[in-house]
C-alpha cells in the first residue's frame, strides 16, 4: 500500500496522473525552486493572475526579450508561449530555457509556415523582410529584422523609404503600420485568432451601456476595431495609456489577461474587456495557448527542468541576426 501511494505521488508530481495533491503549495514550491536553481521567471501580461503574481518580471514581448537578453540567471522559465521561449533560447543558446507546456503555441505563428513563406520571399527578391516576433525560429532565420508591436514603427522607420518590405505574419498589424508609416509593405496573410474574435455588434451594445468609456485596442485587432479605437498599442502601450489617462472607464480590445495588471495599477478605474463573437466563459477574448500554463505545470517544469526548448545551432545563428538588430534599434 505504501509503495502504491508513493508511486501515485510520483506519477502525479510528474504530471502523468491527474490526482490533485493538496499537500503541495505550488506557489511556495516554485518560489523555493526558483531561488535554489537560480532561475528567473519571465511572464507575459496574458498569463493567469497567479503566475503574474509570482513572476520576477512581467512584460510585453519586447520587454521580455530584453530581459532574456540580459539575465544572469542559469535557467529561464518562460511563462508565455513557444515563440517567446524560443526567442529567449536563441538569445541564450547555452542556458536552459523552460516552457511549462510545450503545446502553448500561437495561432499567428502557425499562420506562417516556413516552406510557404520561403517561396513567397523568393517571388520578391528585391524586398527585405520584417517579421513580427510572433513567428517561428525558421521564419526569423528568413528575416532581416524582427519587431514587436512596441517597436514596429521605429524598426520600419529605420529602413530607407525606397526599400520595398515584406511584413509578416500579421496582416492586421501590417495594414495598421502601412497606414501609420505611409508605406506599402507587402503583407503576409496571417492573423491572431484571439484578436480577430471581437464582435463589433456586441461592442456597439456595450458602448450604449457605457457611452463614457474609451475603446483601446491592440494592433493585432481587425481594421474595423482599430478604426474606432481611441488608442492603439502593444500590451505595455495599453497599460501606459490607461495609467496616464484622466479617463475613468475603458473598453480593452486585447487578450483578457491584461486586466489583472491594469486593475492592479488602476483600482479607481473601470476596465471592461471587449466582447468576443463567441460566448465563452468570460465573454471576453482569451488566448487558449497562453492559458495552458498553470501553477502546477510551472512547478513541475522547474522541478524536473523539462520541457526545455531546443533550437538547432545553425538555425540559432541565423535567427539571432534579425533579433539582435531589433534589440539594437530598440535601446
Ligand atoms: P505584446 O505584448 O508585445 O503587445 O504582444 C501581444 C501578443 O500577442 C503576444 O502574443
Ligand atoms: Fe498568439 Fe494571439 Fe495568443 Fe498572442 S494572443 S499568443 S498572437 S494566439
Amino acid at each position: 500500500m505504501e509503495n502504491l501511494n508513493a508511486a501515485k505521488k510520483n506519477l502525479t508530481e510528474r504530471g502523468f496522473l491527474d490526482i490533485e495533491t493538496p499537500a503541495i503549495n505550488y506557489r511556495e514550491e516554485i518560489l523555493k525552486l526558483k531561488k535554489k536553481k537560480n532561475a528567473v521567471l519571465l511572464a507575459h501580461y496574458y498569463q493567469i493572475d497567479e503566475i503574474q503574481e509570482i513572476a520576477d518580471f512581467v512584460g510585453d514581448s519586447l520587454a521580455l526579450a530584453q530581459q532574456a537578453a540580459k539575465t544572469a540567471a542559469d535557467i529561464i522559465v518562460f511563462a508565455g508561449v513557444h515563440f517567446m521561449a524560443e526567442t529567449a533560447k536563441i538569445l541564450n543558446p547555452s542556458k536552459k530555457v523552460l516552457l511549462p507546456d510545450l503545446l502553448a503555441g500561437c495561432s499567428l505563428a502557425d499562420s506562417c509556415p516556413p516552406e510557404k513563406f520561403s517561396e513567397f520571399k523568393k517571388q520578391h527578391p528585391d524586398h527585405i523582410v520584417v517579421t513580427y516576433i510572433n513567428c517561428s525560429a525558421e521564419i526569423k532565420a528568413l528575416s532581416d529584422y524582427v519587431c514587436t508591436s512596441s517597436n514596429a514603427r521605429k524598426i520600419i522607420d529605420s529602413i530607407s523609404k525606397d526599400q520595398p518590405i515584406i511584413f509578416a505574419p500579421d496582416r492586421n498589424l501590417g495594414a495598421y503600420l502601412n497606414k501609420e508609416t505611409g508605406r506599402e509593405m507587402l503583407l503576409w496573410d496571417g492573423a491572431c485568432m484571439v484578436h480577430e474574435a471581437f464582435s463589433m455588434e456586441k461592442l456597439i451594445d456595450l458602448y450604449k451601456e457605457h457611452p463614457d468609456a474609451e475603446l483601446i485596442a491592440h494592433p493585432e485587432s481587425e481594421a474595423h476595431m482599430l478604426k474606432v479605437a481611441k488608442y492603439i498599442g502593444s500590451t505595455s502601450g495599453l497599460l501606459n495609456h490607461v495609467r496616464n489617462s484622466k479617463k475613468k472607464k475603458f473598453i480593452v480590445a486585447t487578450e483578457a489577461g491584461i486586466l489583472y495588471q491594469m486593475l492592479q495599477e488602476n483600482p479607481d478605474k473601470e476596465i471592461i474587456p471587449a466582447p468576443a463573437k463567441e460566448d465563452n466563459t468570460c465573454a471576453c477574448s482569451e488566448c487558449a495557448y497562453m492559458k495552458m500554463n498553470t501553477l502546477k505545470k510551472l512547478y513541475l517544469c522547474l522541478k524536473y527542468e523539462l520541457p526545455d526548448i531546443e533550437v538547432d545551432a545553425t538555425l540559432c545563428e541565423k535567427a539571432i541576426i534579425p533579433i539582435q538588430r531589433m534589440l539594437d534599434i530598440s535601446i
